[in-house]
């Protein structure tokens, strides 16, 4: 087996792979390394390596900025999975590409399978549907993952957003009236090592990984505070109390069933990620 190429490897997802994998296992190339919205970079970057897998963790994904602005994330959610998937069938690679929960309009209230129909609710949900097409349509042998809700101790996320208003104020407000299962960064990627030597040559398909267990962003954040140890009340507000431009899938729990199925994945309760997420970012705050 050759390398894994991470692109993307600057953002919340890739540095966990770059926590989790050597320099011997795998190239890391960040945006300045390899930018993904050009298959000619991604050809010149990739001439003369050995590499057997692409992981794309590279994408625009703040649904808020896309909604006013869907032109400034076209060539990065949609034509550079076409382009990787290109570039992946010249090198005889395997891509992995990363999909979200965004791309369901969350009308259910039983958990998604790969099966149900998409419809996005918002230009980064409509956006990631488009990149998984094009994926699937152009990679010789091309995974889809969906994942959602992702913490990790790198990057911007609702974990460190919630520490940090919960030191600075007395009291915040959280939306309770969404549903989803929230995915530690850590256990995702390691999910993902886990499947890599058992993905087929010519297999394409979509696969749903999350942690398991179902709460609201407001269960989560009462669960965060009282991790940091603070004081602070959380109150629980109503999605039309939260003035968000891009709509958000009142319910996104995604079925597991398949991935568990077919590579033996199972992941632990999101509650032992969010633990393992906090200490982690005390110790590196301690650290500092
Ligand atoms: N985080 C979540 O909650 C979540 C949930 C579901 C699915 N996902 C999916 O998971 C994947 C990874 O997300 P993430 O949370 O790790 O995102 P992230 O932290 O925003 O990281 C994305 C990375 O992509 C890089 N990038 C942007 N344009 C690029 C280009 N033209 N060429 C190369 N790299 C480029 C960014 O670099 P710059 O910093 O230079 O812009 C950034 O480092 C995405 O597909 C996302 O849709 C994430």
């Amino acid at each position: 087996m050759g390398k894994i190429l991470i692109t993307g490897a600057m953002g919340l997802i890739g540095s966990e792979f770059r926590e989790a994998l050597t320099p011997e296992q795998a190239y890391f190339a960040g945006r300045s390394d390899c930018d993904v919205t050009s298959l000619e970079n991604i050809l010149s970057y990739t001439k003369g390596k050995d590499i057997s897998v692409i992981i794309n963790c590279a994408a625009s994904r703040d649904a808020e900025y896309l909604q006013d602005n869907p032109d400034s994330g076209r060539l990065i959610n949609i034509e550079a999975p076409r382009n990787l998937a290109l570039a992946a069938n010249q090198i005889g690679a395997a891509l992995i590409h990363i999909s979200s929960d965004y791309v369901f309009d969350g009308g259910r209230n039983t958990p998604y399978r790969e099966t149900d129909a998409v419809h996005a609710l918002s230009v980064y949900g409509e956006q990631k549907i488009a990149g998984e097409n094009a994926v699937l349509a152009t990679a010789e042998t091309g995974i889809v993952l969906r994942t959602a809700w992702v913490f990790s101790s790198y990057g911007k996320d609702f974990v460190k957003t919630i520490g940090r208003l919960a030191r600075e104020r007395k009291e915040i407000d959280v939306i309770y009236d969404q549903a989803g299962s929230p995915t530690y960064a850590a256990d995702f990627v390691a999910a993902v090592l886990q499947m890599l030597p058992r993905i087929k040559t010519g297999s394409r398909e979509i696969y749903h990984l999350t942690n398991e267990g179902v709460c609201s962003w407001y269960d989560m954040a009462v669960q965060i505070v009282d991790l940091f140890g603070c004081r602070c009340r959380v109150n629980p507000i109503e999605t039309k109390d939260f003035k968000q431009r891009a709509p958000r899938p009142k319910y996104s729990v995604l079925s597991k069933d398949k991935i568990k199925k077919d590579f033996g994945i199972e992941l632990r309760h999101y509650s032992a990620g969010l633990r393992d997420c906090v200490r982690k970012i005390g110790s590196l705050a301690h650290a500092s």
